[in-house]
């Protein structure tokens, strides 16, 4: 099924799968904050088939929430079509649509042949789109990068016509080569040449970090929608940021520090509530939160150790106490 038309007019600002990074509770709080959809990580097609358990939580989705985009990876069109199909039937209506990561730059991944070194091998990836395809009732998208390399060249625009050739319902391009990694800048020019060369839709991705470089990026490409990835790292407000400046409606205010410590004590207690074995994970979003925010330093060394909501939240308002007692002896 391809997307309904205006797909992409609802769906404007997306945020990007990040492994590591978008579990089930910060992409609740993106979606609260003006994320019109979000992305699970990247989920191992190959895991997925053995049954394994913690590949399949990174689908997990709470309820009430609105439908969810999975990416899956692998290099087998028949794993990744049965597997494809396994995540729509246990998604049911939590399922917006399915993406085929083919620009993911690990080393672990690459050499397996899944993620960006698909981009090397279009005939395969064709394959596995049409496979996918044909397995699953819901649109089917592919991911990937600029091409591969620099001294390669720049392959986004026939790879992005091959897949689209082979079924795929829309493509999200990040403007950087696979063997980048994220040096550099994502070129915006790959992208407009992405649109100008397939009739599907094209999600624009790289280095979009606030409202301005959204509608820049959007004005430079023409691409259908928006997809945050890095930007969104404890800064879920970045969606609102965007989705103003694309509505040409004046931008919120930035959060402040209290209400930076409020996300990331929600973020805290509501993923300890579903994984309580979660703490380790969560410093880095703790970190995230208070990035650029005085006293991030102190809460580093403070948050390495934290195991329970308690001491997290001990560390957080640890920090709100040493600003607001900064501040009045600034006579704030
Ligand atoms: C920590 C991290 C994990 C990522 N994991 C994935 C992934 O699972 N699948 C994928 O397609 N891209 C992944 N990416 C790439 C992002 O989706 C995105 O394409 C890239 O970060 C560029 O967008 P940005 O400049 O908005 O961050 C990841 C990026 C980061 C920083």
């Amino acid at each position: 099924m391809a997307f309904p038309a205006g797909f992409f007019e609802d769906h404007h600002v997306i945020l990007a799968p990040m492994a590591g990074v978008s579990d089930l509770i910060f992409r609740r709080l993106c979606e609260e904050q003006g994320a019109d959809l979000t992305f699970t990580e990247m989920v191992s097609a190959k895991g997925l088939s053995y049954a394994n358990e913690k590949t399949r939580h990174l689908m997990d989705v709470l309820p009430g929430t609105a439908e969810v985009g999975v990416q899956i990876f692998g290099h087998e069109p028949k794993t990744m079509a049965e597997q494809a199909k396994w995540i729509e039937d246990a998604l049911g209506e939590s399922l917006a649509y399915l993406d085929i990561n083919m620009g993911c730059p690990a080393r672990k991944i690459v050499k397996k042949g899944d993620g960006s070194a698909l981009m090397n091998a279009p005939e395969l990836a064709a394959d596995i789109v049409n496979a996918v395809k044909r397995a699953v009732s819901h649109p089917v998208t592919c991911k990937f990068r600029r091409g591969w390399s620099e001294e390669s060249g720049e392959s986004a625009s026939a790879f992005a016509y091959r897949m689209q050739e082979a079924g795929a319902d829309a493509v999200a391009v990040h403007g950087r080569f696979a063997m980048q990694y994220y040096k550099g800048a994502s070129d915006a020019g790959a992208i407009a040449r992405v649109k100008e060369a397939v009739s599907i839709p094209v999600i624009g991705n790289g280095d979009v970090t606030s409202g301005a470089q959204a509608r820049a990026l959007k004005e430079r490409t023409g691409c259908d929608a928006i997809m945050v990835g890095r930007a969104a790292q404890g800064n879920p407000w970045v969606f609102a940021d965007i989705k103003a400046a694309l509505a040409d409606d004046v931008a919120p205010s930035p959060p402040t520090l209290e209400e930076r410590v409020q996300m990331a004590r929600r973020h805290i207690a509501r993923l300890l509530a579903v994984r309580p074995h979660a703490a380790a994970y969560l410093r880095k979003h703790a970190m995230w939160y208070l990035h650029g925010c005085p006293h991030a330093a102190f809460a580093r060394g403070q948050l390495a150790t934290c195991k329970t909501q308690e001491e997290f939240f001990a560390v957080l308002d640890g920090v709100l106490d040493r600003d607001l007692t900064e501040g009045a002896a600034h006579g704030a």
